[in-house]
């Protein structure tokens, strides 16, 4: 199946249905109110909208706006200042969450020669491969590490641990979960079938009934969640990762923003560990000398620190 961006379609993590929800932005044409706007989300609601671009604001704002059949940005801040539901629901709109297991297959053939170079490298040093998937969504990214570690017989699975985080409690309340329900659009079938190379059977990792996912307790033992903003918050560890997969947000993101955003993901990593971004996604010309780029086309990068 195809992959659709994320400008297309949404997947709504909670009920796992996915909905049409690309939205023009509003004709609204005066600058003030909606400057306006963004300076009360910034300031009261603490979400940083200064980082992301402009247009994918307006998409997401103007979507709120017909669901609430507001017609003006200043209408629309009017009903922020009196209903928090609505405040909630904008900034759960601003996560933008599709996902998928195996997004780019072709990535996840160089990521699976990463996680068997540091595995190798941990059983010879007896320690432990950490890797951190950031901005997870509902966790089918860090599940697809974790999948991958348990069935490929050339990873030592139980010197594997990953760190899901995202900046959306929603989607990692489903993540922590590990349940996923098939929407009419996505076949997660063939997302999964990235493991049928595998003379194991995976569905003994991955139960399946209908429609229904359910990863299994191996799987999800691998795999922790916390909250973490990429934006705001300290690196989620100093120097400790050996993989920080990264992908599908920087797309969101103005370009002046995305430098701290990686430092914080640089200060993250071992002095040689990798770091894989969306396949649409680039590094900002003044960090490329803090990374050496190893396969240009999927976007893997390792670190060269002095
Ligand atoms: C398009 S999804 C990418 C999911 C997954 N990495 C993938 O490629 O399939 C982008 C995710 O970034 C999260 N996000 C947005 N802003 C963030 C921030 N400041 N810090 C951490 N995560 C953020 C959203 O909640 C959403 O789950």
């Amino acid at each position: 199946m195809s992959e659709q961006s994320a400008t297309d379609r949404e997947i709504d993590t909670e009920s796992g249905s996915s909905s049409h929800t690309d939205s023009e932005p509003s004709t609204e044409t005066d600058p003030d109110a909606f400057d306006d706007l963004l300076a009360f989300v910034e300031a009261e609601l603490n979400f940083a909208t200064s980082h992301y671009n402009d247009s994918y604001l307006d998409r997401r704002i103007s979507s709120r706006m017909r669901r609430t059949q507001t017609d003006t940005y200043t209408e629309y801040v009017d009903l922020l200042r009196s209903d928090p539901d609505e405040q909630e629901s904008l900034l759960e709109s601003f996560s933008i969450n599709v996902t998928g297991f195996f997004r780019n297959p072709e990535v996840w053939d160089s990521i699976r020669q990463i996680l068997r170079h540091c595995s190798a490298r941990a059983q010879d040093t007896d320690e432990t491969v950490r890797i951190w998937s950031a901005a997870c969504a509902d966790g089918r990214e860090p599940y697809s590490l974790s999948l991958l570690a348990h069935l490929d017989p050339e990873i030592n699975a139980d010197a594997v641990e990953i760190l899901g985080t995202d900046i959306s409690e929603p989607a990692l309340e489903t993540a922590r979960k590990g349940v996923y329900k098939e929407p009419r659009t996505v076949d997660l079938d063939d997302q999964l079938s990235f493991l049928e190379e595998y003379d194991e059977d995976y569905e003994q990792y991955v139960e399946h009934q209908e429609r229904t996912y359910k990863l299994g307790d191996d799987i999800r033992q691998s795999v922790t969640f916390e909250r973490h903003d990429l934006i705001n918050d300290e690196p989620k560890s100093t120097t400790d990762f050996d993989l920080v997969v990264c992908r599908n947000l920087f797309i969101y993101i103005d370009n002046e923003f995305k430098r701290p955003m990686l430092q914080t993901i640089a200060r993250s990593l071992t002095d040689d560990g990798f770091l894989v971004i969306g396949k649409a996604e680039t590094i900002p010309p003044s960090l490329k000398s803090a990374f050496e780029v190893r396969d240009a086309r999927r976007r893997i990068y390792q670190c060269d620190k002095p």
